[in-house]
């Protein structure tokens, strides 16, 4: 196994189905009411660049949980912004705590703390993906659906770290994935590459929204402008107007087809109020998931 989780790729179907599955094990066990401690006397740092709500509530909850601690801080409060560089900070950091969780920018990030860091480095999201979202997503998927078998997962919008990260998973996970994404806004040409080369099930990219939808089991959405594009909002609104999951479109998806939002949502633009409060939507299940995955994946990388 890898020493860190910087990108779905570097692992193996088996070892991604373990930490799911220990992740629905730790779910059914807190819903007992069994107090899980496997972590005691482990702290872990959290360095975000970007703003969170779940991601690092999650984060924090499901090392508490384990009976463990965190540190908390973004780059303004450290010697970073000083001109530290990171590859001193790894070192530093990894002298006091156990593991590092990181949300930024750039993925070079993530890789040059994994490199000097002497503990493991969890990817929070970064521009290029976001790696541990997408396994509480396929946690998600297998509690609703059973498993991966006759289903058409599609993902529908901007082709962005999420889509990238979904496009790994279909390739590691070996299911097919449909994509609809307007024409520029297509997910990265090497993320795409690579996973096809590696896949034995298609990875389709589509330009239109109702195509990729039909008969779909599994429908993913996630916001047209994620954070640092926030100067594109308004001509992103316009492009990708067409790719608003709304009752109409979800329509042509099977009746028992289940939405996922990884959220924050943006109601009115890539999906309706209706549509995310319906019936279909599992988006608070998969939000309450991250918690489960996140136990999964700290217990896992925490020696
Ligand atoms: N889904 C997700 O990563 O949400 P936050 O940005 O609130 O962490
Ligand atoms: N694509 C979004 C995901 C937010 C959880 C962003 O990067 O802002």
């Amino acid at each position: 196994m890898q020493k860190h989780l910087l990108a779905l790729k570097d692992f193996e179907r088996s070892q991604l189905t373990a930490l799911v599955d220990r992740a629905l094990v730790l779910k059914k066990e807190a819903a007992q009411g069994v107090r899980h401690q496997s972590l005691a006397g482990r702290t872990i740092s959290m360095l975000f660049d970007k703003p969170s709500t779940r991601t690092r509530v999650s984060f924090e909850a499901a090392m508490y949980g384990l009976g463990g601690q965190v540190i908390h801080m973004s780059s303004k409060d450290c010697q970073l912004t000083r001109g530290e560089p990171l590859k001193d900070m790894a070192r530093v950091l990894a002298r006091y705590v156990q593991a590092i969780v990181v949300r930024t920018f750039g993925q070079h990030v993530v890789e040059e703390l994994a490199r000097y860091s002497g503990v493991p480095v969890i990817n929070a999201l970064t521009d290029l993906y976001h790696p541990c979202q997408v396994l509480s997503d396929v946690m998600t998927v297998l509690e609703k659906k059973g498993s991966f078998d006759q289903l058409k997962i599609v993902w529908l919008g901007d082709g962005n770290n999420m889509a990238n990260s979904w496009i790994e998973a279909a390739a590691v996970f070996g299911f097919p994935l449909t994509l609809a994404c307007p024409e520029g806004y297509a997910p990265d040409r090497r993320v795409l590459e690579a996973a096809r080369q590696r896949s034995q099930r298609p990875i389709t990219v589509l330009a239109d929204p109702a195509e990729a939808v039909r008969d779909a089991d599994v429908i993913n959405v996630d916001v047209w402008a994620s954070m640092g594009q926030e100067d594109e909002q308004e001509k992103r609104k316009q492009v990708f107007q067409a790719y608003q999951l709304n009752s109409e479109l979800l329509a042509r998806a099977n009746r028992e087809a289940v939405v996922l939002h990884c959220l924050p949502a943006h109601r009115g633009e890539e999906i309706t109020e209706e549509v995310l409060e319906g019936r279909q939507s599992v988006a608070f299940d998969q939000a309450e998931n991250k918690m489960h995955i996140h136990k999964a994946i700290l217990e896992h990388f925490i020696r």
